[in-house]
């Protein structure tokens, strides 16, 4: 990856068309029917906002509430500009039927292929594939991608036919070849923000909903990660599954007589930003509040409510925590900021239920009238939970799997109380952040109890230098430093002629072990 000093994003010189199912703004009625924009959810969205807000970049997203299709339908499909309050955006929101995006989102994208990616499938018992899935790819997730692709394609035949497209994650799989077959000139870079599991995880589709999807992401240019191993997962994925020859040492497979790289970017935070959110009026509002609350000691997780993030196992290893530890009792707070997520989807439905219970649980048997050992909060507030970055003594951060995990960066930087971070080995971050943290395995719950205990115990110096490292790597790989390294190796690629020649000398090699 180029070296740049992340301190400023450099215009790009091609036109560039950004794709994602979340644009930066959702639109709305307010009680008195006025259309108002809120910010989209999730830490793709700011990551993005950043390039699209200081770039003539078109966003193309898809219409997700009712006032966003009215929008969409009053600029006859075309692009509008969108101020969000403090950026402004050319954005090209494309209309969906209803019932088709009910079907991409809530059965193919999730939980179809978030369960796949992240290894969540009980598999003696589900997923079932029926008629019900086979109709939810062919009259949602395939009609969806489709209508993105033609507005996709529109808009790079209105910036000469060369501009750069950067697709963004798993619910567009299929728009890559279909932009490829009409804009033979463009360069499709797909980055993908959520783990690439092993090859066998893919075998739980069967071939007629897995293949269109990687022969779809193959007409990419570069496919991108967030760590090496999905990179190198991918790959195996190709040559395993595909069996196309692939170089584990050039990073890239060929298809045809097209080469596809794989690459690989550890996502950031806007530091910047991010601080001045912390010294802001709201924050120190909500700081007082919790302060108020504070116990002696403060544990701490903020996640939506997704079961990835292995939020029942990180209760149950505080529970484990309270039994061999009574001496806590009253002086401990384990606060849970959790934000409801995908409430339309039936396994995120049970979820919650189950965190809900498994609380009450934890409460009634280790409570008392005067003390609550968890402190479970079912709200989006982020100046709350950018006061609780603030106060923690530790930080959990256990998901099953992750791609990145963008918590544990923002709350290491912004944290006051020399606290520490509990962090899963199955977490991206952990790549970035492993060596500075607590590693805990998701799955062990002894181990993240025995982790509780330390990070509340340990020393105040060591529990100061860990942070400080953890902060030093997140101020030198910040947001801008992610984008601007994919825009310089974008410029790279392009500037190297095909290599359509002989195979590279590692492709034999590398097709028989690795
Ligand atoms: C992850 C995905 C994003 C997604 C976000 C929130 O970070 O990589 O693509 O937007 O989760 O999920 P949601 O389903 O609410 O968009």
């Amino acid at each position: 990856m180029a070296d740049t000093d992340g301190s400023e994003l450099a215009e790009p010189d091609r036109g560039l068309v950004l794709v994602s199912n979340r644009g930066p703004v959702e639109h709305m009625l307010d009680s008195e029917g006025r259309r108002v924009t809120r910010r989209g959810a999730g830490g793709l969205v700011t990551a993005l906002s950043d390039l699209a807000g200081l770039t003539d970049a078109v966003w193309v997203c898809n219409a997700i509430t009712a006032e966003d299709r009215a929008i969409a339908r009053e600029h006859e499909h075309g692009a509008v500009r969108i101020d969000d309050g403090e950026r402004r955006y050319r954005v090209r929101l494309v209309d969906h039927d209803p019932a088709e995006y009910q079907r991409f989102y809530s059965i193919i994208a999730n939980p179809m292929l978030w369960f796949v990616q992240h290894y969540l499938w009980d598999l003696s018992n589900v997923p079932d594939i029926t008629a019900n899935e086979l109709e939810a790819f062919d009259k949602g997730y395939a009609p969806v991608n489709e209508r993105l692709a033609d507005a996709v394609a529109e808009e790079v035949a209105r910036s000469g036919g060369a501009a750069r497209v950067m697709l963004h994650d798993y619910h567009l799989y299929l728009v890559p070849a279909l932009v490829r077959d009409r804009c033979p000139d463009a360069f499709l870079h797909h980055f993908i923000h959520i783990p690439w599991p092993q090859p066998d995880a893919w075998r739980v589709l069967p071939a007629r909903l897995r293949d269109p999807m990687l022969r779809g992401l193959l007409a990419n240019d570069v496919v991108a990660f967030h760590t090496e191993r999905y990179a190198r997962n991918f790959l195996l994925t190709c040559q395993e599954l595909l069996d196309l020859p692939v170089s584990f040492r050039d990073l890239s497979v060929r298809v045809g007589s097209h080469t596809l790289a794989a690459r690989w970017y550890p996502i950031s935070i806007d530091a910047a930003a991010l601080e001045a959110e912390a010294a802001s009026e709201g924050v120190a509002e909500a700081h007082d509040r919790l302060l108020n609350m504070r116990r002696e000691y403060l544990i701490l997780r903020v996640d939506r409510t997704d079961l990835s993030k292995n939020i029942l196992r990180g209760f149950k290893a505080f529970r484990q925590l309270l039994r061999h530890h009574p001496e806590l009792t009253g002086r401990v707070t384990f606060l849970a900021l959790l934000q409801p997520s995908r409430q339309d989807v039936d396994e995120y439905i049970e979820y919650l239920e189950k965190i809900r219970r498994l609380v009450a649980d934890i409460n009634l048997e280790h409570g008392n009238a005067d003390w609550q050992p968890i402190d479970l909060r079912i709200e989006d507030s982020f100046p709350q939970t950018v006061a609780a970055y603030k106060l923690f003594d530790v930080l959990v951060v256990n998901p099953v799997f992750d791609g990145m995990n963008l918590v544990a960066k923002e709350g290491m930087l912004i944290n006051e109380h020399d606290g520490v971070l509990v962090l899963s080995e199955h977490a991206g971050v952990h790549a970035e952040l492993g060596a500075f943290s607590i590693s805990v395995h998701p799955f062990d719950i002894e181990a993240q109890a025995d982790a509780l205990w330390q990070g509340l115990t340990m020393e105040a110096d060591e529990r100061r230098a860990r942070r400080e490292a953890c902060v030093e790597v997140i101020r030198s790989n910040d947001i801008r430093r992610w984008l601007q390294e994919q825009l310089n190796d974008m410029a790279a690629l392009e500037a190297e002629p095909d290599p359509t020649a002989a195979p590279t000398p590692d492709e034999g090699r590398d097709r028989v072990g690795t």
